[in-house]
């Protein structure tokens, strides 16, 4: 099965290498929109006609599914994007909210929400978690943290110190910290390290899991092929791939 894979930029890799690794599916068409980048600071009407564009674009590809890797796409498109799409089109934030209840016991247990602002402005982590149930939720943008995460400071001072800042009125560490942006999960290690007792939600993880459970898709390709595609500098991307895949 081919299926496609789209990200405002490089961040949705992270969600591409948990597919490719639970070879749920043959191939992998990945468009970034890396001229465009990020999306996380722009209003909800840019992101969805920028994700229609990136739909049209990849419709061509003769994908059987789409993945919208993007969280901040994913808050705010998705609706536009199943309207518009002749294929079935699964965004991350349901199974991020699926997999942060899987890993909690109770509805009392205090769960972080980490986003891009358009994200967490768009309330769609805080609503769903509120459905099933749960109150006890904080949201936070730590914007800064996208860029350290492009320029590659996955670890060390500047990250530490951008951490203290955006995690300072944080006192207790959450049951759960949803990472709801594709490039938090590569600076996991650094926030578990804040967050020591926090069980983290990583999409790529939460995407195959949903697939699973509710598309009964199974993992059985002999392995995953990936057709990098941008819309900007493909070579920065596939430069990036060849680090993070
Ligand atoms: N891919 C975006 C997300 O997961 C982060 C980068 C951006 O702001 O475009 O929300």
């Amino acid at each position: 099965m081919r299926v496609g894979v789209f990200d405002s930029g490089v961040g949705g890799l992270t969600v591409a290498k948990s597919l490719i690794e639970h070879k749920l599916f043959d191939e992998i068409v990945y468009f970034g929109d890396t001229a465009r980048v990020p999306y996380g600071t722009k209003d909800a009407k840019t992101i969805i006609k920028y994700s229609l564009e990136a739909l049209e674009f990849l419709k061509s590809f003769d994908i059987e599914m789409l993945i919208v890797a993007c969280n901040t796409a994913s808050a705010h498109a998705l609706e536009e994007l199943r309207k518009n799409a002749p294929f079935e089109v699964f965004g991350v934030i349901e199974p991020g909210v699926l997999a942060a209840i899987n890993a909690l016991h109770d509805k009392n247990a205090s769960i972080l929400i980490l986003g891009t602002k358009a994200t967490i402005a768009s309330g769609q982590y805080e609503k769903l978690l509120i459905n099933n149930g749960y109150q006890n939720i904080a949201s936070l943008a730590p914007s800064l943290f996208v860029p350290l995460v492009e320029e590659g400071f996955f670890e060390g001072d500047v990250l530490q110190s951008a951490m203290r800042y955006y995690f300072k009125d944080i006192k207790q560490n959450p049951n759960a910290v949803i990472l709801g942006c594709t490039h938090f999960p590569l600076i996991a290690d650094a926030i578990r390290g804040y967050f020591p007792k926090s069980a983290l939600i990583h999409s790529g993880d939460a995407i195959v899991e949903y697939l699973r459970t509710k598309c009964c898709l199974k993992s059985n390709a002999n392995t995953t092929t990936i057709k990098l595609l941008a819309s900007d500098n493909v070579e920065a991307l596939k430069f990036t791939a060849s680090l993070w895949l």
